[in-house]
């Protein structure tokens, strides 16, 4: 029954829709002299374990606080630092390491670093690179609260945002001096978020807006308990983030999980299924697809108990009333419409995989369902699945979730260039 998967786009290298953000990548780091430059170097490993290649650059300040060395055996790649040493890797040639830059970093930013950046100046290896990169500019300001503050630093800012420069951060907490306030540096975690988005910015789901359902919903008993299931939320957060990464913007909304909201995409975080029904009809008008990777509980308590429910000898009977099915909520509202959006579900099974999951794909009018076996998927970071649609089925052996993540939006994308052409044919008619 495995046949050859429709909705694929062969004028886009089916390789970008997998490939790891990172890996393979030219980024050009820039180091300035905030204490927080010990920051940069768990950023630099970081992205050098995701197979960037990490061309660093040092101003002056920030190699008497880290030693160049520390970059220089992380990236394996000589460090930038002097314009003048005739020795000196960028020396040879100044706009080198910008040409082949595809992303540009600078964090920790000072104030000093933020003002010359708003202003082009260009008299040091930082600022050469700055004027000539051609790739996205992702800004990791630290500095005292104060000077964060002043209305120079602020008016530079927004200067680097009408450039559409990426500002991230900075965060609040205790800064070196022991003042607490908004300046110290995003952590290199959520720093990374931001770059994997921003080298994705232009990427095959530009322009699209792509809204994804994860994790369990909640159904509230009394004020201690509920009803939910062991989602955890893992395969939705990655498909986020996957699209995210492609370019699209990207609205996730989640159930209770224990996983961090990403960054750099906007998170609604919600409980019950009614709660996460109403968020996604919400976006609905706008979406352009909707992947609804949620395990939404089917039933609720008929009744909440405001009060916590006391144990009674004897049985206990709950009455279950039916929640919403939001796919089908969802095909009411968008079903008329020529530009409906891409609709993807998944089917989580214990028996007969294709039989339940072609029933959901007609029932709920789905583009595209994802069957997956259970329980050997919840939780794991490795999923097999299938890939169904009206005609074929894909079977997708075990792999990365992340990559699977990647393998559906290479379908999502196929899909929207359909929903493209009718789009464009109804118009025309
Ligand atoms: N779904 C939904 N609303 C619900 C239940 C499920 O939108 N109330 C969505 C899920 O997010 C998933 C798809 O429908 O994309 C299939 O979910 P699943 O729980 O497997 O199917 P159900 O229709 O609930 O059927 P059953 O539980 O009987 O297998």
């Amino acid at each position: 029954m495995t046949g050859r998967a429709r909705s694929a786009d062969p004028s886009v290298d089916a390789a970008v829709f997998t490939r790891r953000t990172f890996d393979g990548r030219a980024v050009a780091l820039g180091v300035t002299g905030s204490i927080a430059a010990y920051k940069a170097l768990g950023l630099t490993s970081a992205l050098v374990q995701r197979g960037a290649h990490v061309d660093v650059i040092l101003t002056r300040a920030a190699g008497e606080l880290v030693r160049p060395l520390a970059f220089q055996a992380l990236t394996h790649r000589p460090v930038a630092l002097d314009l003048w040493d005739p020795a000196g890797a960028i020396a040879m040639d100044h706009v080198a390491i910008a040409h082949r830059a595809e992303l540009f970093i600078v964090a920790p930013a000072t104030a000093d670093a933020v003002a010359r950046l708003a202003l082009g100046l260009a008299g040091d290896a930082l600022g050469t690179t700055a004027l000539a990169v051609r790739c996205p500019i992702v800004v990791a300001p630290a500095m005292e609260p104060r000077m964060w503050d002043h209305p120079a630093t602020q008016g530079h800012v927004r200067t680097l945002l009408e450039r559409g420069v990426v500002i991230v951060g900075p965060v609040g907490g205790r800064m070196a001096s022991g003042e607490h306030g908004v300046g110290r540096m995003v952590e290199p975690d959520t720093l990374l978020e931001h770059l994997a988005a921003a080298l994705g910015q232009g990427g095959p789901l530009h322009g699209r807006r792509i809204v994804v359902s994860a994790g369990p919903t909640r159904e509230g008993i009394d004020p201690v308990r509920f009803l939910s299931n062991g989602s955890t939320g893992r395969m939705g957060y990655a498909i986020a983030r996957r699209a995210r990464d492609l370019g699209a913007d990207v609205t996730l909304i989640s159930g209770p999980v224990a996983l961090p909201p990403p960054a750099a995409l906007t998170f609604v975080g919600v409980e019950s299924a009614e709660a996460m029904c109403a968020a996604v009809l919400d976006v609905a008008p706008t979406a352009d697809a909707i992947v609804m990777t949620a395990a939404v509980a089917d039933y609720k308590p008929v009744r909440y108990s405001a009060e916590k429910v006391k144990k009674q000898p004897g049985d206990m009977t709950l009455v279950l009333d039916r929640t919403p099915d939001i796919l089908v909520a969802l095909d009411e509202v968008v079903r008329e419409r020529c530009d409906a959006p891409v609709r993807v579900g998944f089917a989580a099974e214990t028996s007969d995989l294709i039989g339940h999951a072609r029933a959901k794909l007609e029932g709920k009018n789905l583009d595209l369902i994802i069957a997956n076996p259970v329980p050997a998927s919840f939780g794991a970071d490795d999923s097999e699945a299938l890939l169904i649609d009206r005609t074929t089925v894909d079977a997708r052996p075990l792999g990365a979730k992340a990559d699977l993540a990647g393998e559906i939006m290479r379908r999502v994308h196929g899909l929207l260039q359909e929903r493209d052409a009718r789009i464009l044919g109804r118009t025309r008619s």
